[in-house]
């Protein structure tokens, strides 16, 4: 089974390469490389000692992606690419709006023009928008918050058409919690552009010396030590995630949507402690405003993964720190070494 993966070349991607290639599926990948860089998948190579093809490919280009079905014979697309800082994209909707949404567009029409029928979208908890109460089950009401999050849904909403107009479809939407760690080898991890925005990676830069302290976003939430609680998900676990959804869910028509997450949630506290640990030394940190947008808690409830998919994610919060640790440190400026 060949399996095209677009945004391969990112974090999430370039750990489910690894996965479907070790578990023998063969690959495609394309990704603009926006986000990304080629040693990413160098990588994948090393640790997978096998080979694919990549086509360095804008979704946006029509042509371009549809010439990668005509050289291929694809049976599934798992879709990643993606812009997805939410701080960004309120300042620049339009092209969150353009690039998300145009891009899913193109590739959806040129699946079903090539009769490729078997599509895993890369959604997100940021669909459940302030959320009543947690944990959070996939019937949860969807709202979002920023225009990050609306292509999310308004994507979501528009496979959902597809497949009302055609019941070829079988279309999985894995809504990811936090995702956070790297592979256990240590060359292949999170290299975010800039300052990064999220919480894992600034507590890895300041361990390694290139922030100087961790700005905990309040301590005033009504969570039990007052800071944000979330789900972090090692990313292993989340790539394994998306080779249940191929095994159990391709050919079998619908849209189904599972919550991946762990089921529990640690606070940032938690966070800058289990860190600490997986580095042996202290971080400083100041506790500064809540961030504009955000939410108290938010963890999943990931028991229809469980018994649909038959997938559990299994590493720990220590496991998550020490393996994003080893890729931080092996690896202070990411890939560009
Ligand atoms: P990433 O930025 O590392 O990977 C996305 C990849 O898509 C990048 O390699 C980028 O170059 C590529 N890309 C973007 N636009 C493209 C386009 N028009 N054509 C071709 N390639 C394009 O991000 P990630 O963390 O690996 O996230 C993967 C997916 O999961 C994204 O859709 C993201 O929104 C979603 N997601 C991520 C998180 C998270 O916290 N990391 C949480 C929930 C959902
Ligand atoms: N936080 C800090 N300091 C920082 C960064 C974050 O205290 O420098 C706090 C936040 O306030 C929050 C927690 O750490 O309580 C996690 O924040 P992240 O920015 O790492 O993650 P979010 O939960 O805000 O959002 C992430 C992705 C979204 C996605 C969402 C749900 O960025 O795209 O998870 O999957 F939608």
């Amino acid at each position: 089974m060949k399996i095209l993966i677009t945004g391969g070349a990112g974090y999430i991607g370039s750990h489910t390469c690894v996965e479907l290639l070790n578990a023998g599926y063969e690959i495609v990948v394309l990704d603009n490389l926006c986000n990304s860089c080629e040693k990413s998948l160098d990588a994948v190579k090393k640790l997978t000692n096998k080979d694919f093809p990549f086509y360095k490919v804008d979704l946006l280009d029509y042509a371009a992606t549809e010439k990668v079905f005509e050289e291929n014979k694809i049976d599934s697309v798992i879709h990643f690419a993606g812009l997805k800082a939410v701080g960004e994209s309120t300042q620049i909707p339009i092209k969150y709006y353009h690039n998300n949404i145009t891009g899913t567009l193109n590739l959806v029409d040129i699946m079903q023009k090539h009769g490729v029928y078997n599509l895993v979208f890369s959604s997100s908890a940021t669909v459940y928008g302030m959320p009543k109460t947690v944990p959070i089950t996939e019937d949860f009401p969807t709202s979002t918050t920023n225009p990050y999050g609306s292509t999310k849904l308004m994507i979501e909403n528009i496979l959902k058409d597809v497949y009302a107009a055609n019941n070829k479809w079988s279309i999985t939407l894995l809504r990811y919690f936090n995702p956070i760690g790297a592979h256990k080898s240590g060359i292949m991890g999170e290299d975010p552009k800039g300052i990064p925005n999220n919480l894992l990676p600034y507590v890895a830069q300041v361990a390694v010396g290139k922030l100087e302290y961790i700005h905990v976003f309040g301590n005033d939430y009504p969570t039990p030590d007052g800071t944000g609680v979330r789900d972090y998900i090692h990313v292993v676990d989340l790539a394994l995630g998306h080779l249940k959804a191929i095994e159990k869910k391709t050919n079998q028509t619908g849209v189904h949507t599972y919550n991946l997450g762990t089921g529990h949630g640690y606070s940032v506290l938690d966070i800058i402690n289990a860190f600490e640990k997986a580095c042996g030394k202290e971080l400083p940190y100041k506790i500064e405003p809540r961030r504009p947008g955000d939410i108290a808690e938010c963890y999943a409830d990931p028991t229809k993964a469980k018994k649909e998919l038959d997938w559990e994610a299994t590493r720990t919060i220590t496991e998550m720190c020490e393996d994003s640790w080893r890729w931080q440190s092996n690896n202070p400026n990411g890939f560009n070494e």
